[in-house]
């Protein structure tokens, strides 16, 4: 059987899930991809830290990222480390290599898209990024392939893991907001600064990549605007179920005659409807298609396996060259004619 060569770079929640998931269950990207996926190296920072957090084979764990540049026969590339840099010049030295990327960065794609986007194009490389929104649900793939018949309409979702997390531990059990930002940070849900899941910057970046794929905007996540949960009092969740609502975060797309209205904001929702019973570390989307009209997604946002189930399956459609869809992202990203991108209070 063939082999494709994978190396891991960033070894922490994420990157440990999906070294977990090539190691132990070798049989399932076999039977998916027709070949083997092979993990030949892992870049981390800290060999001994990296040592404590997994057992990896013999001549795996490296903590020069030359080791993979160099390396001819490794061919794709999952670049799991978060924030903006070194993870940008990182993901341009991998692709100015000859490697395709698969990422979960949505900071690094919101922030810098356009440009690793194009230079992906100029040296013909991939950059698969299912793993970036909504943790293990597959709304890349369904936002731009398998519902690419409509003109998209609208976008609810609750895109933030640690937020939904938070109000759900507050609402349901009256619990103490630190306390249950600590606890999303030990189950990995939140980012390595929590002020990003907390303050609705991590829900505004993936909306802008999610409104990118669907309404062909190129959109400064930094303009959407946004208020978070970390101003809400338990009072408010109280008063709010009392009346029949639960308060969720909830991140807005909507296409309107004048043009597209984003937002990223604390919204109530009636109980018993579908977002409002959205719980803890799950997310979900509802969106409105012309053609198919309202379709919802519901799955696990946040967490270690659940993220690494899509940079699996990213990793298994890059090594098949089911990239196409990747380029045709491209295209869309870099679309000369979009839609105009207006704001809503
Ligand atoms: P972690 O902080 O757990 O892991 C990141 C890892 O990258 C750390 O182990 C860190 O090392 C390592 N690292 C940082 N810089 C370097 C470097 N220069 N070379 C090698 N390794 C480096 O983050 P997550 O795994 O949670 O998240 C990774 C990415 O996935 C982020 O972009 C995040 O937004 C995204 N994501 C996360 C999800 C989740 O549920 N956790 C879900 C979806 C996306 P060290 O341990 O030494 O700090
Ligand atoms: N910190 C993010 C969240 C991880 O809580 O949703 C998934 O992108």
């Amino acid at each position: 059987m063939e082999k494709t060569n994978i190396a891991i770079v960033g070894l922490g929640t994420v990157g440990s899930g999906v070294a977990r998931l090539l190691l132990d269950h070798g049989d399932r990207t076999a039977r998916h991809a027709g070949r083997t996926m092979w993990l030949r190296k892992a870049v981390v920072r800290d060999i001994e830290k990296a040592k404590q957090r997994m057992t990896l084979p013999d001549g795996v764990l490296t903590d020069s990222l030359d080791d993979v540049i160099n390396d001819e026969e490794i061919t794709v590339v999952a670049q799991l480390i978060g924030g903006l840099e070194p993870a940008r010049t990182i993901m341009l030295k991998l692709m100015e290599s000859g490697k395709d990327i698969v990422t979960a960065n949505k900071a690094l794609l919101a922030e810098h898209g356009p440009e690793l986007f194009d230079r992906a194009r100029q040296l013909g490389r991939s950059i698969a990024f299912e793993a970036s929104v909504a943790g293990g649900i597959p709304i890349i793939a369904n936002i731009s392939q398998c519902l690419s018949a409509n003109q998209l309409q609208s976008l609810e979702g609750i895109l933030n893991g640690t937020s939904n997390f938070i109000v759900s531990q507050m609402d349901e059990k009256g619990s103490d907001y630190a306390d249950v930002v600590a606890e999303a940070q030990r189950l990995g849900y939140a980012e390595a600064d929590p002020t990003m899941d907390v303050d609705g910057t991590d829900a505004a970046q993936k909306l802008a990549i999610l409104a990118h794929l669907a309404f062909g905007a190129t959109i400064n996540w930094n303009d959407i605007p946004r208020i978070g949960i970390d101003g809400l009092d338990p009072a408010d969740l109280r008063y709010a179920r009392e009346l029949g609502y639960r308060i969720k975060l909830l991140a807005v797309a909507n296409l309107t005659e004048a043009g597209l209205e984003l937002s990223v904001a604390p919204t109530l929702l009636k109980i018993g409807t579908p977002l409002a019973e959205v719980r803890n570390a799950f997310n979900a989307i509802r969106a409105v298609g012309d053609a198919v009209g309202p379709v919802f997604y519901h799955g696990l946002g946040a967490g270690q396996m659940p993220t690494a189930s899509a940079v699996v399956a990213d990793l298994i459609d890059t090594a098949v060259g089911r990239t196409k869809l990747t380029f045709q992202t491209l295209e869309y990203f870099c679309g000369e004619n979009p839609p105009r991108a207006i704001q809503r209070d």
